[in-house]
């Protein structure tokens, strides 16, 4: 039997409106993400949906007009995630030997829901460890809302589409969010020019569903990929080096 949608505590004409709104947006989302949307009006993270900022591979990112939840922000960022993405069987890699993630069922739903919980989470040890990353908000099967980074409406952009007046400091304060991450015993496994915002100078992280614990086994190597990563970028672009295992040893307190 299909499960009636809840309209309890809402006026009727919130509910006009929302209805009115996912109609607009049916045979974009198929019936499992309009229904984790709904829960994300209906729990009053968001009250509108504005525009798509980036579509992709693997998950789809909306601006939307936050709700009261989102703790006083005006917008909200809904990641998406794709169920019908081809690429999301090599993720596995990421999820298995993270013991956050003992058993994982094998439906491509799963995986994906999974997935989304798992960035949510990640999210969640960053906000902890006061490393510059969006807050998370909530999360709901493929849907993932989290903190607008950007000012007065405007998405931020990412490092590789700014030029930096102050590269060396903006490194520095990437390496230090590396490792307050890495304190928190986590390493986020993709670090790179694009998943790094701009908001007034401050770089913040972005994109933490791959991120792993430290005692995942590939941990030490996600680790070094990133720094080589970040540092290889500095250098190409503004030519400044650092030396990498120094870094790594600062990192890790060797
Ligand atoms: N919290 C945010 N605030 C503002 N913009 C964001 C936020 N999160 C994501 N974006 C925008 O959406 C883009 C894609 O986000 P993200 O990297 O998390 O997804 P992705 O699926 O890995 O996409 P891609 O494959 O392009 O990296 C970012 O490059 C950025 O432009
Ligand atoms: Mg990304």
């Amino acid at each position: 039997m299909a499960r009636k949608l809840s309209t309890r505590k809402r006026p009727d004409r919130d509910v006009h409106m929302i209805r009115e709104q996912l109609k607009i947006e049916e045979g974009i989302f198929d019936t499992r993400t309009m229904m984790c949307l709904w829960r994300m009006f209906n729990h009053s993270v968001v009250t509108r949906l504005d525009f798509v900022l980036k579509t992709g591979k693997e998950a789809d990112v909306y601006i939307a007009d936050a709700g009261e939840k989102a703790q006083g922000s005006e917008y909200v960022i809904l990641k998406i995630f794709r169920i019908e993405t081809s690429s999301f069987p090599k993720r596995m890699d990421y999820i298995i030997g993270d013991p956050r993630f003992g058993k994982v069922k094998s439906s491509v739903h799963e995986v994906v829901n999974t997935w989304c919980k798992k960035e949510y989470g990640n999210l969640k040890a960053a906000e902890i460890a006061g490393v510059h990353a969006p807050r998370p908000y909530y999360f709901k099967g493929n849907v993932l809302a989290m903190e607008f980074i950007g000012v007065g409406g405007k998405p931020a952009k990412t490092l590789k589409e700014t030029e930096l007046d102050e590269p060396q400091q903006t490194l520095d304060l990437i390496l230090a969010d590396i490792k307050k991450l890495y304190a928190a015993e986590l390493v986020h496994g993709d670090i790179s020019e694009y998943n790094v915002l701009m908001e007034r100078d401050v770089p913040y992280l972005i994109d933490f569903g791959q991120a792993v614990v430290l005692n995942h086994p590939r941990a030490q190597e996600f680790l070094e990929r990133d720094v080589r990563n970040i540092l290889g970028y500095f250098s190409r672009r503004y030519n400044i080096t650092k030396d990498e295992d120094k870094v790594i040893d600062e990192i890790t307190g060797r």
